[in-house]
């Protein structure tokens, strides 16, 4: 069985890829661009014999037509996207691109592959969509967390373009019975994410001595789920999930940012002082993002009790071993501030 992986380089993907390793028999195939998010250097580890990488593109409708074909592939899992907030905001046009003309491009390669498919090989495909829970849009302080039932109310071009995507997928099922599913995921936390977001942004500008800068008042929540939890999740649901579906994961761990980032800080000060004050004393208040949501939060009742999955591990032993892993890894973060992320920060910030 080979699982074809879309976007693979990337942190949920690369974190994907291993678990797979680690928890099943499949073959992975991964096809990923490598745009600057994508980093072959988080995939060194992985055995060659079940793994192979395939740069390309999802757009690209022939590739993806000969991957499926010529390997006769059981499951397709997109992770591929533009994931950025801010960058969506500064740049669109790559998340109407990647997002929704990728993901369409994909499901339409599949369509016609699932078509040719008999006996087993037709009755175990599946294609699996990630997507996220900011499709859902902003709650309320006093509002109930989503629910798969919540109305699609997207803020962000990053959003809209990902709840554009997620239609599709569904449309796909209803309308050619492609066997698909769809799960919308909570803010992740771990290894190998790109040092634009949140917690490994903190981390990095905290070990260069640079200004932590937290947009508005830093009282926006966002619901924290270890990216380990979301494979097993993922897992899981293109395991025992019912095609046509939707599973909303989350981390049950609701934190302001502000909060988060003084976690952050206080872990650094005990596994690597500053030397001069603390590092809370970078922490500096910078203008919101546009249409910046107020408050996420997951209900992940339907995949607890339908899946019987839950998150294992809990935010405060999760949070140590990531800024750990950061703190061991500082070659990592240095290669990619070194590169496309400095020019493209220059480019949109510092002019
Ligand atoms: P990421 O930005 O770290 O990685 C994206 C990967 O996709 C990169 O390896 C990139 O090279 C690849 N890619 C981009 N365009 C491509 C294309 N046209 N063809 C092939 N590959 C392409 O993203 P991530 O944080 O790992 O997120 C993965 C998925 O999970 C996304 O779909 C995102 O919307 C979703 N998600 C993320 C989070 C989160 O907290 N990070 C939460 C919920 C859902
Ligand atoms: P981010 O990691 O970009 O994820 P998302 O926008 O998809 O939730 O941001 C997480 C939260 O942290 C979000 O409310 C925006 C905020 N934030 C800051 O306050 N400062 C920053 O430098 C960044 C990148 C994010």
């Amino acid at each position: 069985m080979t699982i074809l992986v879309t976007g693979g380089a990337g942190f949920i993907g690369s974190n994907f890829i291993y678990y797979l390793i680690k928890n099943s028999k499949k073959k992975i195939l991964n096809l990923d661009l490598l745009t600057y998010a994508g980093n072959i250097n988080n995939l060194v580890d992985v055995p060659k014999e079940r793994y192979r990488l395939i740069i390309g593109s999802i757009n690209d409708f022939k590739l993806v037509s000969s991957i499926l074909n010529d390997n006769k592939i059981s499951s397709v899992v997109n992770f591929a996207a533009e994931s950025h907030v801010d960058r969506s905001i500064h740049g669109p046009g790559e998340f109407i691109n990647t997002n929704i003309l990728g993901t369409f491009n994909l499901l339409e390669a599949s369509r016609s592959y699932f078509k040719s498919l008999n006996g087993d090989q037709s009755i175990n495909f599946k294609f699996l969509h990630v997507s996220t829970d900011e499709v859902y849009g902003s709650l309320k302080s006093e509002e109930a967390p989503f629910t798969e039932t919540n109305q699609y109310k997207p803020n962000s071009p990053y959003a809209a373009s990902k709840a554009s995507s997620d239609h599709l997928v569904r449309a796909y099922n209803k309308t050619y019975n492609l066997p698909t599913l769809i799960t919308n995921c909570s803010n992740n936390y771990g290894p190998f994410q790109f040092p634009e977001k949140l917690i490994p942004l903190i981390i990095s500008n905290a070990i260069n001595e640079k200004n932590i800068p937290v947009y508005g008042d830093g009282l926006q929540v966002r619901d924290w789920l270890y990216v380990e939890d979301h494979c097993s999740a993922i897992e899981a649901v293109l395991k025992k999930g019912k095609t046509g579906e939707t599973y909303n994961i989350g981390g049950l761990t609701e934190k302001t940012n502000i909060d988060v980032v003084n976690i952050v800080c206080d872990i650094l000060q005990d596994l690597k002082p500053r030397k001069k004050g603390s590092y809370r004393d970078l922490i500096t208040y910078v203008k919101d993002r546009p249409g910046h949501d107020t408050r996420y939060a997951i209900n992940a009742n339907k995949i607890s009790r339908e899946l019987n999955w839950k998150p294992k591990k809990k935010f405060e032993e999760g949070i140590f071993e990531t800024v750990n892993w950061y703190l061991k890894n500082q070659e990592w973060i240095e290669n990619i501030i070194s590169g496309e992320y400095k020019n493209w920060i220059k480019k949109n910030y510092n002019s």
